[in-house]
Formats: structure tokens, sequence, C-alpha cells
């Protein structure tokens, strides 16, 4: 552990362990592509070491089974990406999608997202981190399992480099304007959305696999997206 990137620590059970079992494609990326495409919890890194290069630097938290990581991460091959999920099945997953496209451009940390931001990433020097459509914990009883808490907002403010931007969309309306109240409130992010509200999802942004099933339920989506200054 590396306590120089360390601030106030604090920890948030924002997951759940799921129970869904790898598919056999699953295990066989996990067992051939582990080595080359994750990084261990517990060593430290030079990203640009990691990645062969220097550029900026892309966080998504909680990627799910990945594939709209993969989508963005091959659209925009000048940038390197890190994926942070706790779910191996869908770690799996996006080892296969790396694979089969040979996507160069991705690592991946199989582990809670919170630790490896205080304990792995320097300070000040993420171009972005990406949160699309975080557990949001509906139940009032379990709102302090959101990830989007005033530490969380904090910590972003710490990572994220001048110019740098969090990026949030979401389904759930209370778990949208929760995290509105927040980052508004929070130190060095500023909303970029001209109203003060949410945006419009950026063509960047591809729908993902949590998305597609809400708008099949007749969902609305909220994109928040804050720039550090
Ligand atoms: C509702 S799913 C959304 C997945 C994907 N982003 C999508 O839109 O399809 C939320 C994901 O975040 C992951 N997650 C939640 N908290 C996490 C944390 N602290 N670190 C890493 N992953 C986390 C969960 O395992 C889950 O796969």
């Amino acid at each position: 552990m590396n306590n120089a990137y360390q601030m106030e620590p604090f920890k948030i059970r924002s997951f759940m362990r799921r129970q869904g079992r790898a598919t056999a494609g699953q295990k066989l990326a996990l067992d051939a592509y582990w080595e080359k495409y994750c990084l261990s919890a517990q060593q430290e890194y030079d990203f640009d070491d990691v990645f062969g290069r220097q550029a900026p630097l892309i966080v998504e938290i909680g990627f799910g089974n990945g594939g709209s990581l993969a989508d963005m991460a091959q659209a925009n091959p000048e940038l390197n990406y890190l994926g942070i999920e706790v779910h191996r099945p869908g770690v799996g997953h996006l080892l296969m999608l790396l694979e089969q496209r040979q996507i160069g451009n991705v690592r991946v940390f199989c582990h809670d997202a919170i630790e490896i931001l205080q304990q792995k990433i320097p300070d000040y020097t993420l171009a972005a981190v990406h949160l699309f459509f975080p557990d949001p914990w509906q139940k009032r009883r379990h709102h302090k399992r959101r990830i989007v808490r005033p530490e969380f907002a904090a910590l972003l403010n710490r990572k994220l480099a001048p110019g740098g931007y969090f990026h949030a969309a979401t389904d759930w309306e209370d778990y949208a304007k929760h995290m509105l109240r927040i980052l508004t409130a929070g130190k060095g992010l500023v909303n970029t959305s001209p109203a003060n509200t949410f945006c419009q999802r950026p063509a960047y942004r591809p729908l993902t696999k949590f998305e597609n099933r809400g708008l099949g339920l007749g969902h609305k989506v909220w994109d928040l997206i804050f720039q550090k200054i």
C-alpha cells in the first residue's frame, strides 16, 4: 500500500457480491488474459510504464460487462483507459472483448474502486472518471451505500487533473438529484451544464448494458458532467 496517495481513508460498501457465475468463455478469458490486462491491488504502478506511453488516463468505475468501456477505448485509441470492477465474470467478459478486438489501451483492476483511487492513483493526474449506472441503492436505509457521497466527491477533486472531468449517468431520478446536490456542494468541481442541472448524453458515451435494460422498461436517463477547475 502506498500511503503517499491516501487522504482521509474512508470506505463505502457500494457493491453487492453478485452470485452470477462466469460463463465458460469468461472463465477461459480470465485464465488466458488476466496477466496481459489485469493489474494487482498489491502492487505499485507507474501508469506511463503500464501502457508503454504517456497519454491522458481515464478511469471507469463499475464497468459491468465492459461493453461500453471496450467501445470507448476502441473509438479513442489515443487515450489510456483503466477499468475498475469487482464482479469477476464482468471482468472476464471485458477481457474477451479486448482480445477479440485487439484493444491495447485498457488495463483492469478487479477490486474496490475506492481503494484503487485512494491507494494507486497519484493525485491530480486523471483526465476523467466515468461512473455509468452505479448501483442506485434505492431504499432510504441503504443510501449510505451509494458511492457518490461527499467523501467521494472530495476524492474525485483530489485525483482529477485540472481541466479533467467526472461523468456520471443514472436511470434512478432520486440518485441523479442526490449526485447533483453532492457534486454541487463539493469543492473544486463545476457543473458543465449551463442550467447547473443535467446534460444530454454526449456522443462519446455509448449506451451501456444496464442502461439498455432500463430504457426497455421505460426509464429516463440523467447524465451529469462536472469539470475540475
Ligand atoms: C448497476 S451496475 C452497472 C454496470 C455498467 N456500468 C452498466 O451500465 O452496464 C454497477 C456496477 O458497479 C460495480 N461496482 C459497484 N461499486 C463498485 C466499487 N466500489 N468498485 C468497483 N466496482 C463497483 C458493480 O459490481 C456493478 O457491476
